[in-house]
């Protein structure tokens, strides 16, 4: 999730205004920063890696010429974060640059047929071949416009995108384009503006036009013309008045980050059904013939990893070790070996007690894979292969949108090592291949349809004592996230088993009204739930289910309930099952008054053991 920001003044220099702009869009990603402008037909660009602040004070991003630039701050996904990878990147000729948030899915093939014709690539950035495909456009048809030329390049991109790009061919404009990744334009009386998003250009004008999927839009000193990418037809679409503060703006008219963020999951879950083949290939080769799996982390990411030792036994028939960080050392620290491989998740790829793991691990010659979403933190310099979870970065301590997206990852890998040790069918593997491009949809479904209803939940339970999560199978692992999300951020204690152990011990708790979270997909464990919430009904509980849609046999065991929608397979189902808990803890947070962005003593990333 990059931030990208450009604008054309009738009067001034660009550079200082896209570099404030910038640094009002740092929390989007800050890995690099670039610049670049146009003035007396040239191009000049100003980049490096890094926060924008430590690249200002080497470059003085300020001091570049033209009042007509673009510039991109940086979250990385294809490459390191280096000063080669950062935006804006430019063709062979070097006449244009191009910033860019989102992943071109296709980048390899149109990479390797652009070197075929001779083009030169420097970075390793996905963005880097849309400069050369304008520049070939331009080449093989020399009376293409520039916008025609962008028009034709993006007709041939598969994946999200949010581009700007600006040429010394036609020195007065910038080309937008605009694919699943978030685009607004901003006008005033002095200028026009581009953005990620409406607090990069807040400040300046409060009038903004929304850009739409598939739309590409001209800006010029005369102002903005939308187009529609498939058939170039001419959009009119006026300027909205924005009445948001600042801080509103950053957290997109949210109350808080961690709804923004609950929200953000569809658009998450999209990114990471873009991950790149080879990585998941390449990684699926050390769990196949490893003596041993173990699937290494802390808090959220232990619970993505619970869920994937169900997700690799049931898909590939692979035993996995879901191990927490910190007892890594004591449990297998002398026993694990070169013939041992660990898979360590880390949405921060910081965390010591995971890193310590690692460490240990990769002393005693065992094989380290990574799952991150900070490439060019520790745990992707560590690990032998990693690959990003692409969810953007998460502002709110209490980690959801990352949790999700891991698990889609995890859920992947679990696919491709099926069909590696073949033994799922090529039907079953299309039937979830296809139920899983769904679940952005689904989870969006979840949360616009359960939303009220999950706080009303809250509103009726938000004095409760304590509550207790129970699941069967895969969905241990949503109960357990269930309970963390409700104990982190609404300080109510609470209690996860798997079900079935609950008799032994837990029920002993159970008194007239006592809340029990109930997570009931229609799986092979529905049956022995049922009896487990009968269980826990006979001794006064209130039952809080989460069901599949029309489950009347649940509904009506449950005081309350919230669905999600029919026919998930199990071992997709803690994707969308944990998004009502999720909305359950945010909303007892709030009812009970305290703030879920800044849990007390919690951190996002702790680095120390
Ligand atoms: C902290 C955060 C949690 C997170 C855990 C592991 O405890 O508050 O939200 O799940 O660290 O973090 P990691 O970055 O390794 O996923």
């Amino acid at each position: 999730m990059c931030g990208i920001f450009g604008c054309i003044l009738k009067n001034g220099n660009a550079a200082p205004i896209i570099h404030a702009a910038l640094k009002r869009l740092e929390y989007r990603g800050y890995d690099s920063v670039g610049e670049a402008t146009l003035y007396n037909g040239r191009l000049y660009i100003k980049k490096d890696q890094g926060k924008i602040d430590e690249a200002h004070k080497i470059h003085n991003l300020d001091d570049l010429p033209g009042n007509l630039g673009v510039g991109h701050t940086r979250w990385a996904t294809h490459g390191a974060p280096l000063e080669v990878n950062a935006h804006p990147h430019v063709d062979c000729s070097k006449q244009i640059a191009v910033v860019h948030n989102g992943i071109i899915e296709n980048f390899a093939e149109l990479k390797l047929e652009l070197e075929n014709r001779g083009h030169v690539f420097i970075s390793k950035t996905d963005t880097e071949v849309i400069a050369h495909l304008i520049e070939e456009n331009l080449k093989t048809n020399p009376s293409l416009g520039l916008a025609e030329a962008v028009l034709e390049a993006v007709g041939r991109l598969d994946g999200s995108y949010a581009i700007a790009v600006i040429s010394t061919k036609e020195p007065d404009k910038i080309i937008c384009a605009r694919n699943e990744s978030p685009l607004v334009i901003g006008v005033n009386e002095n200028a026009i503006y581009f953005a990620s998003d409406i607090p990069a250009f807040l400040p300046l004008t409060n009038r903004a036009v929304m850009i739409e999927d598939g739309e590409l839009v001209i800006l010029s000193r005369k102002g903005f013309e939308i187009r529609k990418i498939a058939d170039s037809g001419a959009v009119s679409r006026e300027p909205k008045l924005i009445d948001w503060t600042s801080e509103m703006a950053v957290k997109k008219g949210y109350p808080h980050f961690m709804l923004k963020e609950i929200h953000e999951q569809p658009a998450c879950l999209r990114n990471t059904l873009r991950l790149q083949e080879h990585y998941l290939e390449l990684m699926a080769t050390f769990p196949d013939r490893a003596r041993e799996v173990f699937l290494v982390a802390c808090g959220t990411s232990y619970h993505a990893c619970l869920a994937a030792s169900y997700m690799f036994s049931k898909l590939a028939f692979l035993a996995t070790y879901p191990v927490i960080g910190s007892e890594f050392v004591e449990q297998h620290g002398k026993s694990v070996n070169i013939d041992s491989t660990i898979l360590a998740v880390s949405q921060s790829g910081e965390t010591a007690d995971t890193l310590a793991a690692v460490n240990c691990a990769r002393q005693r010659a065992a094989t380290v894979l990574g799952l991150t979403n900070a490439i060019g933190s520790t745990l992707t310099r560590v690990s032998r292969v990693y690959l990003g979870q692409q969810s953007g970065p998460e502002i709110g301590v209490a980690a959801t949108k990352t949790f999700t997206s891991q698990l889609s990852v995890l859920v992947q890998l679990a696919l491709r090592l099926a069909k590696k040790r073949g033994k799922v069918s090529q039907d079953e593997m299309d039937f979830l291949a296809e139920k899983l491009e769904k679940l952005p949809d689904t989870v969006e479904t979840i949360i616009r349809g359960q939303e009220e209803k999950v706080k009303q939940i809250a509103k009726k339970y938000k004095d409760a004592k304590t509550f207790f999560f129970l699941g069967r199978g895969v969905s241990t692992a949503t109960a357990y996230e269930g309970r963390l999300k409700l104990m982190e951020i609404a300080y109510v204690p609470a209690i996860a088993f798997p079900a079935g152990e609950s008799k032994h011990g837990p029920i002993s708790l159970v008194e007239h009204g006592f809340p029990v979270v109930f997570i009931c997909p229609k799986d092979e464990t529905r049956k022995t739930l049922m009896s487990n919430i009968m269980e826990m009904k006979a001794r006064g509980a209130s039952i809080i289910a989460v069901i599949e849609e029309g489950d009347e046999e649940i509904k009506k065991l449950a005081d309350d309930y919230v669905e999600v929608p029919k026919g998930i397979p199990e071992v997709l189902s803690p994707i969308p099952f944990v998004v009502p808990l999720q909305l359950l803890a945010y909303y007892m947070a709030v009812e009970r008054g305290h703030n879920p962005d800044t849990p007390r003593n919690l951190a996002k990333s702790v680095t120390v053991k």
